[in-house]
């Protein structure tokens, strides 16, 4: 069960390499990372769980973030309609991107950022990712496409950056003249990508 202890922080060179493929057919230290990751992110989702083991809640979470340098994550997120995307990511590859940028209001958090940030940072409106999703009860890889817009492609793009070594806190801005936000600000959430 991963816990905060075992996230790495911004300052460790892990998070600013650049992770290597997934080798494939999946090995069992693998499916066990990812489901791992999973995991973390749903129990940090979890009142109880948050209290019982001094979680910080989260909304996505890198392999590179646990010290493994591969090119997988795990997001359960809900987007702003409320849609559920909850998948474990191998492989991904970013397909194609829009040409407007967003960014999200507030900034962005991170659970391997422990400080405060100022600033915001920009990422494609829309975004196309390609890669293998592990089912869990079939324990199977699937292909996916998914295209994503607004605040859940963020989130996919926040996590994506992790395993190219980039933190958001590389690319903060006070403003971004010709950006959009991702949505009007109302109250503010302590979520960390
Ligand atoms: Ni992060």
């Amino acid at each position: 069960m991963i816990l905060m202890k075992h996230i790495i922080r911004e300052g460790h060179k892990t998070l600013e390499t650049v992770a290597r493929d997934v080798e494939l057919p999946l090995s069992k230290a693998d499916r066990k990372t990812l489901t791992d990751l999973m995991d973390y992110v749903r129990n940090s989702q979890d009142d109880e769980m948050v209290e019982t083991y001094g979680l910080r809640p989260g909304v996505g979470l890198a392999a590179p973030q646990i010290n493994v340098s591969k090119r997988m994550f795990a997001v359960h997120a809900h987007d702003l309609d409320g849609t559920l995307y909850s998948h474990m990511l191998v492989n991904p590859i970013l397909k194609a991107k829009s040409q407007n940028i967003i960014y999200l209001p507030g900034g962005e958090g991170c659970l391997s950022v422990d400080r405060e940030t100022e600033g915001i940072t920009p990422r494609y409106e829309s975004v196309v990712f390609e890669a293998l999703s592990y089912d869990r009860e079939s324990d199977q890889l699937i292909p996916v496409e998914l295209h994503l817009s607004g605040y859940i492609g963020i989130v996919f793009q926040h996590e994506f950056d992790h395993l190219n070594g980039i933190l958001f806190t590389m690319k903060l801005f006070p403003a971004l003249p010709n950006a959009k936000p991702a949505f009007v600000y109302e109250e503010e959430s302590n979520d960390s990508i």
